[in-house]
């Protein structure tokens, strides 16, 4: 079927497995591009993976068979609709773990295929990227900042596409280094809001390093942020109680001077390339934008950098799959389906041209 012209009302139906929640969402775009969610179902895999300290990709490709027709089903109900209603279905086809990503695929195909509409490959980064448009109406261009458990990068999101990656991290993403943190010192799974939980009854007394502090690049370096505080605990143990919460502030608080410091290097670069005059705003996307003390620490840099910052709901922040539609949505009103061939991809930068950051590893 051919894509509905550009100035269409869009209704598409969002699939999301790339990680450890199964998520389907109707959402629907405006012809003035406008969006609203007509339903965002979450079925999150928390507790099946909670034993093992982390994600397990067989585990998680199991349940998203069992959870995604049921997720489906769910949002259509939600939002009223069935299949016939639809003008495409998307699915986030990467960066992820194959397993799952291979399960939302063949999924989104097999309704797009039966049910004669287009399919759109979506990368699950650009979805986060392009968050704000949806629950902001934001105007291209603008920073993005995405923390998850997954990724830590900055970008220019310039249009539909078009992303210019400024920073990225040379070994641990930031959430994935709070869930070291919280794994070390011996908290509940996901170690991100155990950490902070912690840190509220802790001091950051503790020295811990800045690594890439004042660097000209914009990108992120967590992995001897994380030795020194397992050098820190190991020097301490036994941990009192009192140990745990202070080496949790103190970790915190170096994610926090990360952060700033990394966040303010890329909104210069982003004024060295677009000019002092262009709009400055600064979308925050991923799990980890959750942490309040990251958040008055954003708030921060760009109050002093003269950005408009958005944060879009938590809900909206971690994975889900309204964002996916909405990315889909955003894909097809300018004509960007994709055949059934596309692929389901365990990495896809969403900045191909980007140079490599010398050491970094497969989370580039
Ligand atoms: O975006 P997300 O839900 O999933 C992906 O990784 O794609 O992010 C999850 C990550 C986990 O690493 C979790 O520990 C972290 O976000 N996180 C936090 C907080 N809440 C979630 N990290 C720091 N502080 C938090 N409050
Ligand atoms: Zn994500």
């Amino acid at each position: 079927m051919a894509p509905a012209p550009a100035n269409a009302p869009l209704t598409v139906l969002g699939i999301e497995t790339s990680c450890d929640e199964t998520a389907a969402a109707v959402v629907r775009r405006a012809a003035d591009g406008s969006g609203e969610i007509l339903s965002s179902v979450v079925r999150s895999q928390l507790d099946l993976h909670a034993a093992y300290g982390g994600v397990v990709p067989e585990i998680a490709a199991r349940a998203h068979v069992e959870l995604l027709d049921v997720a489906i089903k769910q949002a259509l109900t939600e939002a009223e609709l069935d299949f016939d209603a639809l003008d495409g279905v998307a699915t986030a086809s990467g960066p992820g773990l194959i397993g799952g990503l291979i399960v939302g695929v063949i999924t989104g195909k097999a309704i797009a295929l039966g049910r004669g509409l287009p399919f759109v490959a979506v990368n699950h980064l650009e979805a986060h990227a392009l968050t704000a448009r949806l629950t902001d109406n934001l105007a291209f261009p603008y920073l993005l900042l995405l923390v998850s458990g997954g990724h830590t990068q900055t970008l220019i999101i310039r249009d539909v596409g078009v992303y210019e990656r400024l920073g990225t991290t040379l070994d641990d993403a930031l959430g994935e280094a709070f869930d070291k943190a919280g794994k070390l010192l011996g908290l509940s799974y996901p170690g991100g809001p155990a950490v902070e939980a912690c840190a509220t009854r802790g001091r950051p007394t503790i020295a811990l390093p800045r690594p890439m502090l004042g660097r000209s690049e914009a990108h992120f370096s967590l992995a001897g942020l994380k030795t020194a505080l397992r050098h820190e605990a190991l020097a301490r143990s036994p941990l009192s109680e009192k140990d745990v919460a202070d080496l949790c502030a103190s970790f915190q608080e170096a994610v926090a001077d990360i952060v700033r410091d990394r966040t303010a290097r890329a909104m210069e670069i982003y004024i060295e390339r677009l000019g002092a005059q262009m709009r400055r705003a600064l979308v925050v996307a991923g799990g980890v934008a959750a942490n309040r003390r990251l958040a008055s620490a954003l708030e921060a840099v760009a109050r002093k950098h003269d950005f408009r910052l958005i944060v879009p709901p938590p809900e909206l922040c971690t994975d889900n799959a309204a964002m996916i539609a909405w990315a889909g949505a955003e894909r097809l009103a300018r004509g960007l389906a994709n055949d059934l061939s596309a692929p389901a991809r365990a990495r896809w930068p969403l900045d191909p041209d980007a140079p490599p950051a010398l050491g970094a590893g497969v989370k580039a």
